[in-house]
């Protein structure tokens, strides 16, 4: 008999996809890649391979082509579940490129549900993001915080894929879909043989830090220190990559474990806590002894002031919390950059 155990993970050799492979292929699960490389190199399959002992499938392919997404489902007989990572990511490429974001996000996004029905796969975990939440009101943010509008597109493709998976699952009730909602993944694989590979001028704020750490970049520029916060400066909920594709390990072990349960289930994964920018830039100074240049300059457009979660529903629910410490995971993102300058 056919031992079903297959983990199919699209985009699996991108940034969150890659540490979550890792921690299935821990856990036992067999894991199948699919990833058109669009944003990713297939050496991360030896950083895998170097830290699991074990290599996982990976099928380069696009996940908005239904044709040969539906050739990959019926060769694989034993997939059990789909992560669904595949997506462009770039906030401000998607403002210029709008149905650039559409089109990959959502035909992506569609293309599984359709062949999620068509061979029987009951269980789906999607990667949304806490940027559904807007500015909130409120902070912390709940799971029952109002989704407010997008700011970008990208943030738009979230709203919108969330929506069709909530209409696919209720139209099908076989279908179990947990859409995580990630906070702001930071860091590295402790064994710094899988990271965050930005691509050009990294947007986000740790990989900018590291870069100009090692001295790839001149200067930090800190986006604003006159919002409405303790020292002015945007606050956010920076949860450790590892600890975030755990998450992804427990959704799926839920949904296989709830076989005869209807599932639609929505989770905010972060710490808890929220960390301003030049709090998190001096962490880093303390726990790195490495001082970046940075100055204060305006504001970036479309930026949340503040957001940090209330993660107490994954923490109850699904068991899961973010364990690592802030430190911890910087000293993670800096041996990483290190690892990276060693190999230039
Ligand atoms: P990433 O770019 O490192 O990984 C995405 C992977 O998907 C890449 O390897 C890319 O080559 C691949 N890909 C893109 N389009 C594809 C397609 N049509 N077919 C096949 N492969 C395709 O990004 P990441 O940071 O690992 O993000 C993973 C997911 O998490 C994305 O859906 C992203 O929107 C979401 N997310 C990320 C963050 C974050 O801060 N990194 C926050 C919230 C949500
Ligand atoms: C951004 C996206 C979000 C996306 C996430 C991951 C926006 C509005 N949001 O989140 O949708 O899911 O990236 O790709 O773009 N900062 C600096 N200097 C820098 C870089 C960042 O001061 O060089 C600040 C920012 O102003 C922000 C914080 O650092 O306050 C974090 O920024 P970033 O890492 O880009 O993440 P988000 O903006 O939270």
């Amino acid at each position: 008999m056919l031992m079903k155990n297959k983990i199919l993970v699209t985009g699996g050799t991108g940034y969150i996809g890659s540490h979550t492979v890792v921690e299935l292929q821990n856990a036992g699960f067999d894991v199948l890649i699919v990833d058109n490389l669009s944003n990713s190199s297939p050496d991360v399959i030896n950083g895998i391979e170097k830290i699991t002992g074990k290599k996982p499938e990976l099928i380069v392919a696009d996940c908005a082509d239904i044709t040969k997404m539906d050739e990959i489902f019926s060769t694989q007989p034993a997939i059990v579940a789909i992560i669904h990572f595949a997506a462009s990511k770039a906030v401000g490429e998607s403002v210029e490129k709008p149905l650039l974001y559409y089109r990959n996000n959502l035909l992506s996004l569609v293309n599984m549900l359709e062949l999620s029905l068509k061979y029987g796969i009951h269980n789906f975990v999607f990667s949304s993001s806490c940027t559904v939440y807007g500015q909130p009101e409120i902070l912390p943010v709940t799971e029952s915080s109002p989704i407010q509008e997008a700011t970008s597109p990208y943030g738009n493709t979230k709203q919108i894929a969330e929506e069709i998976i909530r209409d696919t699952v209720r139209a099908n009730s076989s279908l179990k879909a947990i859409c995580l909602r990630y906070f702001n993944p930071i860091g590295a694989h402790p064994s710094a043989l899988i990271g965050e590979l930005p691509n050009g001028v990294p947007n986000n704020l740790v990989p900018f830090i590291t870069q100009t750490a090692i001295g790839l970049r001149e200067c930090l520029s800190i986006f604003g220190n006159d919002y409405n916060t303790p020292d002015g400066s945007c606050i956010r909920d920076y949860i450790n990559v590892v600890d975030l594709a755990k998450a992804h390990v427990v959704a799926v072990k839920r949904m296989l474990d709830n076989k005869n349960k209807q599932m639609l289930e929505f989770f905010n994964i972060g710490t808890g806590k929220g960390l301003s920018v030049l709090e998190l830039v001096h962490v880093f100074e303390e726990t790195t002894g490495v001082k970046p240049r940075y100055k204060i300059v305006g504001r970036r457009a479309g930026d949340i002031e503040q957001i940090w979660a209330n993660a107490s529903y994954a923490n109850n629910e699904l068991g899961w919390r973010a364990e690592e410490a802030i430190t911890d995971t910087l000293l993670s993102a800096w041996k990483w950059e290190q690892a990276l300058a060693s190999k230039k």
